[in-house]
């Protein structure tokens, strides 16, 4: 029996798969022990392989908004890892219109946290500041340019967090700010808006509170706006 382990995909996101005889067996569980049981019906030790478990899912699932950082000052290049990611969003005629400002002065951070109005923000060692600027896009697309901004502005933020959380560090994103106090804290030019903050820190143990997720079946609908079914029952006379 021949194995092989790899990963797909340049990125450290990426999902699993083992080569067994020839056979390629993708593994999209994210759960550990249905991938060994997995492993097992295919009589494969589990020593004797490397498996990569879908990292992605878990990012996803396990991303959270952190409040309490430990006193540890994350890797600024870490940061910039995750920032990194940002750039590989889909944008609007591949317009790139965000700009990130990494904030490591405490005496800034102080007064970022001061126009939030939210004292957690001031104890994080570093606080990402999202901005965007708009005018190519509304040059591009006119009216929808405003509205193409903000959801590429989402795109690349949820890449970032999800590069985060893979790194183990911690965040939540702030939106609560006066933006006018901030623009002059960090020398922002007018047309630039700042779209949201990130403190960025390791989490503080016990400290997260576990968020309920909206259910599938509110959010869904088949063929048209609130046609919950994608069949409709069968009846019989
Ligand atoms: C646009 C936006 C603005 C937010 N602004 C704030 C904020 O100002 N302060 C804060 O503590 N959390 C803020 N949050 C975080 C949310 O409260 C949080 O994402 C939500 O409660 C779900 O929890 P989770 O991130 O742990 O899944 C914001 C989230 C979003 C998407």
């Amino acid at each position: 029996m021949t194995v092989n382990h790899g990963v797909i995909g340049s990125s450290p996101i990426r999902d699993a798969f083992l080569i067994i005889n020839n056979k390629f067996v993708n593994f999209i569980d994210t759960n550990y022990w249905l991938v060994m049981v997995k492993l097992l019906k295919h009589k494969i030790k589990k020593q004797s392989f490397l498996i990569q478990i879908m990292e992605l899912n878990n990012a996803i699932k396990s991303r959270h908004s952190v409040r309490k950082f430990k006193e540890k000052k994350p890797d600024w290049r870490d940061i910039i890892e995750c920032i990194d990611f940002a750039r590989y969003a889909p944008m609007a005629g591949n317009n790139f219109t965000l700009k990130f400002i990494i904030v490591d002065e405490k005496e800034k951070i102080e007064n970022i946290a001061n126009a939030c109005q939210q004292k957690f923000v001031g104890e994080a060692k570093y606080i990402v500041v999202v901005c965007s600027n708009s005018s190519r896009l509304v040059n591009a697309y006119g009216e929808k340019g405003e509205k193409f901004n903000k959801q590429q502005v989402g795109a690349a933020i949820e890449n970032f967090l999800l590069k985060i959380e893979e790194k183990k560090l911690a965040t939540c994103w702030v939106g609560y700010f006066a933006e006018e106090q901030i623009k002059q804290i960090l020398k922002i030019s007018e047309n630039t808006e700042i779209e949201a903050l990130f403190p960025i820190g390791y989490e503080l143990e016990k400290s997260y509170v576990k968020r309920e997720k909206a259910d599938i079946d509110s959010i869904l609908y088949f063929n048209e706006f609130k046609k919950k079914r994608m069949k409709e029952p069968h009846h019989v006379d």
